[in-house]
């Protein structure tokens, strides 16, 4: 069973954490106070590990990169290139600017280029994954739908988004693969879609679903 690294410590690294103990992983999560987590790990058991982020990226056959926005691309950059290179990642991340939305319209820090394709021009030799970032933190694993949502992913490496697919559906969703790293911009635009309900009127409850005739 592979190993797991969580670049990332807020309810996103938490949750998919759990997520994956539950699926019988090993996980860590990386963070620069490893303290605030004591509780994650008491709760998740033996298989719950913390560390710094290199450690982290060590660690994990696969890795999960769930910091905020604004922090990924000098966290990848500060990562020794060997822990990274080969390796899936999966990136839950959005470019999400530290400005207030607008009329419930978030604002974003990149422009043409999605956040995911810069990550990936810093970490050329690791397999970016876009996926997770479309749905709320509460529903990441086996949510309770009518029907089973969507998840959109995208990235260069078809085996990456294979392996990633295989936890996805794991995870209770259906796999939608959009294509190369380029998709990421427009999946990323998708949360900003996803957080207007939450915004503008506190409904943070519904997922994406891809209709098919
Ligand atoms: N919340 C959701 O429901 C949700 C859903 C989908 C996608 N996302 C995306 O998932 C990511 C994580 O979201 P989140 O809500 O779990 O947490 P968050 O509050 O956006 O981010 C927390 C993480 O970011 C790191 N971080 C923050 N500032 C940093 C800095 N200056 N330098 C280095 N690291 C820094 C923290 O590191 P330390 O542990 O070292 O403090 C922590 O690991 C975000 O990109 C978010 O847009 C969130």
């Amino acid at each position: 069973m592979k190993t797991v690294g969580i670049l990332g410590s807020g309810i996103v690294g938490q949750t998919l954490g759990e997520g994956f103990i539950k699926y019988g992983h090993k996980v860590m999560i990386g963070t620069r106070d490893t303290s605030k987590l004591s509780e994650w790990q008491a709760k998740n058991g033996q298989n719950a590990h913390l560390g710094n982020t290199s450690e982290t990226a060590i660690f994990g056959d696969i890795l999960v990169l769930a910091t905020k926005g604004t922090a990924a691309k000098e966290l990848i950059a500060s990562l020794d290139a060997k822990s990274l290179e080969g390796k899936t990642i999966i990136d839950a991340t959005n470019p999400i600017a530290d400005e207030a939305p607008e009329d419930g319209v978030l604002k974003f820090f990149t422009k043409e280029k999605s956040l995911m394709e810069i990550l990936q021009e810093v970490a050329p030799k690791t397999n970016f994954v876009k996926a997770f970032n479309t749905i709320g933190s509460g529903f990441m694993v086996n949510p309770s739908f009518e029907s089973k949502p969507t998840m959109f992913i995208a990235g260069n490496s078809e085996d990456s988004k294979k392996e990633v697919g295989e936890i996805i559906e794991k995870f209770g969703f259906e796999v939608e693969d959009m294509g190369t790293a380029k998709a990421s911009n427009v999946i990323e635009q998708l949360c900003i879609l996803w957080c207007i309900p939450g915004f503008r009127e506190n409904k943070w409850n519904h997922a994406f679903k891809l209709m098919k005739a």
